[in-house]
């Protein structure tokens, strides 16, 4: 593999916990799968963040107005509208400065994230067509899976349209980071909102590597096969959450809790305000891979840096070195079915 580019020193921050002052405030945020498991919970956080205005639910299924006029009587200052069905898909995204998609199947047990590639591949390529004829400026959040294919099938579609700019289209891997801060916050005995962890590759198994080595604080583990086990934990984690839910779904609640962190990091960056860092997955040249997961400084117009992912040990670049090509694959998977 190529040479690693060394990552800017970051510090990750909570979206929830820093409300810009700045006055714009003024972003529509469209949810496509707003009425599901995470679509519901999220649209809830959502509703509570001031920099969002115009809060768009987008689904098919019949509740999705039922679930606009339910989160509409919250007394915050966002405007909730509901949209129903692919005829109201247009006006959903018409305008749109986020656009955050959690459409699609779930996994039951025994299943992995690939096996859900057939029903929601074009899902998502639908989704990006209307994205680019109605809103080609939007920045893109992709939650559904498997993410590591469905960042390039939207990319794909936006090149077809003419609209693509790589900095817009995001691969959402913030649960991992999230889970891998929760985890540890628990062995060091310390609040996991203060744990900075990168989580590095991409969205499934052994494409999610989280650099344990560049842990701030540092993880209180002394030896080799307990990093191994939390480091096993943290790419397992999705399938712990599968098993435990026996059939009634994946991560929900988690999940909506890091999509709202990461829309709210766009947003905040969208808003002009400075040093905010998220992990996602995007395009990108710091490896064979052609999209990869690591800190990026976000900006204006979405990403404005790639910071790279740094020094990684020994056991680490092993790790890196088994996801390379499982992403490789994952990638060509998305991009063929797009050119279909
Ligand atoms: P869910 O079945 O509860 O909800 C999915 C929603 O998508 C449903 O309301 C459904 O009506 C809607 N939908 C289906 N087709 C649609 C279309 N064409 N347009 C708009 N909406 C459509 O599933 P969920 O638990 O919310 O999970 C959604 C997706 O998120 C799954 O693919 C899951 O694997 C993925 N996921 C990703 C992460 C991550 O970390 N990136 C974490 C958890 C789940
Ligand atoms: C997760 O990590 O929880 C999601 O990708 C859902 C899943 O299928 O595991």
């Amino acid at each position: 593999s190529r040479t690693l580019k060394p990552a800017a020193s970051v510090t990750f921050q909570n979206g929830f916990k820093n409300f810009s002052t700045s006055s714009q405030n003024n972003f529509k945020v469209v949810v496509a799968g707003a009425a599901g498991g995470i679509g519901q919970p999220l649209g809830l956080l959502l509703k509570q963040n001031k920099l969002v205005t115009n809060l768009a639910l987008y689904d098919i299924a019949p509740v999705t107005p039922g679930v606009a006029a339910d989160l509409s009587h919250m007394d915050t200052p966002a405007r909730v509208s509901g949209h129903k069905g692919p005829e109201q898909l247009a006006d959903a995204i018409k305008c749109a400065d986020v656009v955050v998609i959690p459409a699609g199947v779930p996994r039951k047990p025994g299943m992995t994230r690939d096996d859900l590639f057939n029903t929601n591949a074009s899902i998502v390529r639908d989704l990006a067509a209307c994205i680019a004829a109605k809103a080609p400026k939007a920045l893109i959040a992709i939650i559904t899976n498997p993410v590591n294919s469905m960042v390039p099938i939207a990319s794909e579609v936006l090149k077809k349209a003419g609209v693509y700019d790589p900095n817009r289209v995001f691969g959402v891997t913030t649960l991992d980071v999230v889970r891998a801060a929760a985890f540890i916050g628990e062995i060091n005995g310390v609040d996991p909102g203060c744990v900075s962890i990168p989580v590095i590759g991409g969205h499934s198994g052994v494409t999610i590597i989280p650099v344990l080595s560049q842990c701030e604080p540092a993880v209180k583990l002394s030896d080799q096969s307990k990093i191994e086990a939390l480091t096993k934990r943290i790419q397992e984690a999705g399938t712990e959450v599968v098993k435990a839910k026996a059939g009634g779904g994946s991560a929900t609640l988690s999940m909506a809790y890091a999509g709202a962190r990461l829309v709210c990091s766009l947003l905040r960056g969208l808003n002009g305000e400075s040093n905010v860092i998220e992990c996602a997955y995007v395009k990108s040249d710091l490896t064979e891979a052609t999209y990869f997961a690591n800190p990026l400084l976000l900006g204006k117009n979405g990403l404005e840096k790639n910071l790279g992912f740094g020094n990684l040990n020994g056991y680490e670049q092993g790790l890196l070195k088994a996801a390379i090509p499982e992403l490789l694959k994952n990638i060509k998977t998305g991009e063929d079915f797009a050119k279909k």
